[in-house]
């Protein structure tokens, strides 16, 4: 076991509840990989004391903290300073205390990037599908867009998808009902609903007529292997699952309090996938 000294740096995730998070474990297991001198804990804060206990935190010396459901937006409007993703994506999943000023940035922004690069998918390779008009698919329809990406977004609420594209100058919006007939003029497909998590659910999409290059992303983790991927892989689709992003995401947040950009290395997705798999 490590032994901390006075000088550690801290940080962790607030969430309510924050059980689920595999944010300790990932970076539980990069602090000892690199022997630093740190700590990164659940912090389980409910809604009412969100903006007291940040407060709490950073008058405490913690480094910063990440910041899960339901305190993003919480977190957004709480930050000092916001960078361009957290501006773009319109919340904040990572607080970082400088200097008595609290940073809030949107790093799944960078994870979801990361995690196409990963599977050597290239997101630039064409237009791009965004099922869901969330929090996950505003951040990978700002992605896209600022690599350049033509994106198209589809959601079963359509309202929903047309005020995120008032949001996003450029985003385009497609009916639901015609999601499968999009996918011959589609490079990426990214299912960003929760269509799929917990064996719950399927977007329904017919990939008979799909590109023969399309790439199918789905940001759902648990199952990594989903019936959406499972039914582009029986197409013979390059397929990429949602553990990239979840891994990926936390690196930002690890660089800016312990100082170490870590590696997304086999070694972590066996643990989280050991994790995973007793969900
Ligand atoms: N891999 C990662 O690192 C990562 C990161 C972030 C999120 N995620 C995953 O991404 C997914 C979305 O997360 P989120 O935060 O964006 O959730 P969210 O904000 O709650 O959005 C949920 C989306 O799913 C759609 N949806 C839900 N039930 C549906 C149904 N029965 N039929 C059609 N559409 C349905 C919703 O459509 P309506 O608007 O019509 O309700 C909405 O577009 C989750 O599974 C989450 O775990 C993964």
């Amino acid at each position: 076991m490590r032994l901390l000294t006075a000088q550690a740096r801290v940080a962790g995730i607030a969430g309510w509840p924050v059980r689920h998070s595999r944010s300790p474990r990932i970076h539980g297991h990069w602090l000892a990989r690199y022997g630093l001198d740190g700590a990164y804990i659940p912090l389980p804060i409910a809604p009412e004391a969100f903006v007291p206990a940040m407060r709490g935190l950073l008058a405490a010396g913690f480094a910063g903290a990440n910041v899960t459901v339901p305190h993003k937006q919480a977190a957004f409007a709480l930050a000092d300073r916001l960078d361009h993703t957290a501006r773009r994506a319109g919340a904040v999943n990572t607080l970082v205390f400088r200097h008595g000023h609290i940073e809030g940035s949107n790093t799944d922004v960078f994870g979801f990037l990361a995690g196409l690069a990963d599977a050597g998918a290239d997101p630039a390779a064409g237009p791009a599908l965004i099922l869901g008009a969330g929090g996950a698919a505003r951040a990978a329809s700002v992605a896209l867009l600022d690599q350049g990406v033509p994106v198209t977004v589809t959601n079963r609420t359509e309202a929903r998808a047309t005020a995120l594209a008032a949001e996003l100058p450029g985003l385009r919006v497609l009916d639901w009902a015609r999601r499968s007939e999009a996918l011959a003029d589609t490079a990426l497909l990214v299912n960003a609903t929760t269509l799929g998590m917990g064996g719950h659910g399927d977007p329904g999409l017919d990939f008979s007529r799909a590109a023969r290059d399309l790439a199918v992303a789905d940001l759902v983790y648990v199952p990594l292997e989903t019936t959406l991927l499972a039914a582009a892989r029986a197409h013979g689709l390059r397929c990429i699952d949602g553990l990239g992003m979840l891994l990926h995401q936390a690196r930002p947040g690890f660089h800016a309090w312990f100082g170490v950009d870590p590696e997304v290395d086999a070694a972590l997705r066996d643990l989280i996938l050991a994790d995973l798999a007793g969900a």
